[in-house]
């Protein structure tokens, strides 16, 4: 597999390194995907992934988890209209899926400031899940604005901008299957 700055998916972009290759991300996916599994107890689990930069990751890490599950997607936005809001985030998509009395985990690609999974958690915990977790595959543990635990993550980011597996700068790179970091 293509892995070099000389990929042609990077539109020529210098790329300073590769901190997270396909199969390195693969192998943490599948441990979380056995974590995941190990921690809930019998009950509805709804998996809710943040589009659009989670979805590689929640499709990777779906079939990783060795239970009945349920898959819905939310898009956010901290701008434009929306149709609920609380704080600066918005739901511009909203599942019909009823929240009430399941298990959420609620799944991002990373976390920065925290700010889009914490008032996500506050617009969604208003509808009765059983329980809501966080999960992200990276965690850049800068998080100011994020008063509730990430319980399940894959990596510790580095301070780097980080692109692929779902990760874009300005839409491009989401497609790359590794993880670069931009120079
Ligand atoms: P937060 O609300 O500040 O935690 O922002 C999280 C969102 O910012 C993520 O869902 C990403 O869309 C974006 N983001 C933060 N850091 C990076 C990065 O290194 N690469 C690509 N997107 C990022
Ligand atoms: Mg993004």
């Amino acid at each position: 597999m293509q892995t070099s700055s000389v990929d042609p998916r990077l539109k020529g972009r210098p790329v300073a390194r590769i901190p997270f290759d396909a199969e390195t991300i693969a192998r943490r996916v599948a441990e979380l995907g056995r974590e995941i599994t190990a921690a809930y107890p019998d009950g509805d689990l709804l998996v809710l992934g943040l589009l659009k930069g989670s979805f590689i990751f929640v499709a990777d890490l779906v079939r990783e988890i060795e239970r009945p599950l349920h898959v819905d997607f939310i898009v956010a936005s901290s701008y434009g209209a929306g149709t609920v809001s609380s704080g600066t985030v918005r739901l511009v998509y909203d599942p019909e899926t009823s929240l009430e009395g399941k298990h959420l985990l609620l799944v991002d690609d990373i976390v920065d400031s925290g700010r889009t999974l914490q008032e996500l958690s506050t617009i969604l915990r208003a509808r009765k899940p059983k329980s809501i977790a966080l999960c992200a595959l990276f965690h850049k543990h800068i998080a100011t604005e994020l008063t509730e635990p990430v319980r399940f993550y894959g990596f510790d980011a580095p301070s780097e901008f980080l692109v692929g597996y779902g990760l874009d700068h300005a839409e491009d790179f989401r497609h790359v299957p590794y993880v670069a970091s931009l120079q």
